[in-house]
């Protein structure tokens, strides 16, 4: 996979401060975007923003919360003149236990960021990236989506709610230009993978199932986004591309 086109093309990324969205951020650098970030922590956000060599803007905001979304994307936009594509990276997944036992709030709180903050962010992109005649929309399952561990129901329905809202967005948006994609990541060894990768009992749970016997690093992943975020992706919308290092094929 390649990133032809990236060079000059305005990103926001979501999820930037920390984890796989600020190692986003350092490869969408790599490839020579101009770059627009987003997480509720404005000062992690700037230490990210703070190593990267290109144009950056930060915006601290709740992806669950509209006003904030639609004033950060209009920012960016009078900023740079326009936004090419979005990565809606940003993702919760804290304990949850047996279904249930799970309190309704905590159920709510997973799929207010996870699926309606996905939506939300892809609303509120949706102007920019049909300006842009060749928007990108990439948004963020993740392998528990079809393959569930115990105690995960929640942020395992958010998951394989985005693969749904994957094929929704591409069928209402091809007319626009907009090519809209998901990526689901297996176990990388960071962000909330690396307490799985740092477990020696999670972390063989996990290598007894994935085919190529480690965590990926998200470098690795990065490599997708940017192949979808990009002018390459130029006939595929509507797709869930598995990065999982061959997770659950036995
Ligand atoms: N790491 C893995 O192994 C793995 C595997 C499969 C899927 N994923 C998915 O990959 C994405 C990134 O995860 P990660 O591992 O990098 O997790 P992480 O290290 O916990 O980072 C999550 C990012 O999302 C931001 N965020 C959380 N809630 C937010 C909210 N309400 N509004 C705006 N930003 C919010 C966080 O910043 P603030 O706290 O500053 O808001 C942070 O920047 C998630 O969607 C996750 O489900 C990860």
């Amino acid at each position: 996979m390649t990133a032809a086109g990236l060079a000059g093309r305005v990103v926001v990324i979501t999820g930037a401060s920390r984890g796989i969205g600020a190692e986003l951020a350092r490869a969408f650098a790599g490839a020579g975007a101009v770059l627009c970030l987003l997480a509720r922590n404005g000062e992690e956000l700037g230490k990210v923003a703070a190593d990267l060599p290109v144009e950056v803007a930060t915006r601290p905001c709740d992806v669950a919360d509209e006003d904030q979304l639609r004033r950060s994307f209009a920012d960016f936009a009078d900023r740079f003149g326009r936004i090419d594509s979005v990565i809606a990276n940003a993702g919760i997944a804290p304990a949850s236990g047996r279904a249930e036992k799970l309190d309704p709030v905590v159920w709510r709180r997973i799929l207010e960021v996870n699926l309606t903050g996905t939506f939300l962010t892809a609303a509120a992109a949706h102007p920019y990236l049909r300006d842009s005649r060749r928007g990108r929309l990439v948004l963020t399952s993740s392998v528990i989506a079809q393959h569930p561990r115990r105690g995960v129901s929640a942020y395992c329905a958010s998951k394989a709610g985005i693969e749904g809202l994957t094929r929704a967005l591409a069928a209402d948006w091809a007319s626009d230009g907009i090519c809209v994609n998901a990526l689901a990541p297996g176990f990388i060894g960071a962000g909330l993978g690396a307490a799985f990768a740092e477990s020696p009992r999670l972390s063989e749970q996990v290598l007894s199932r994935t085919s190529l016997g480690r965590f990926g690093g998200a470098s690795e992943l990065a490599r997708a986004h940017l192949f979808l975020a990009s002018d390459d992706c130029s006939y595929m919308t509507g797709e869930v591309i598995h990065v999982t290092g061959g997770y659950g094929l036995g």
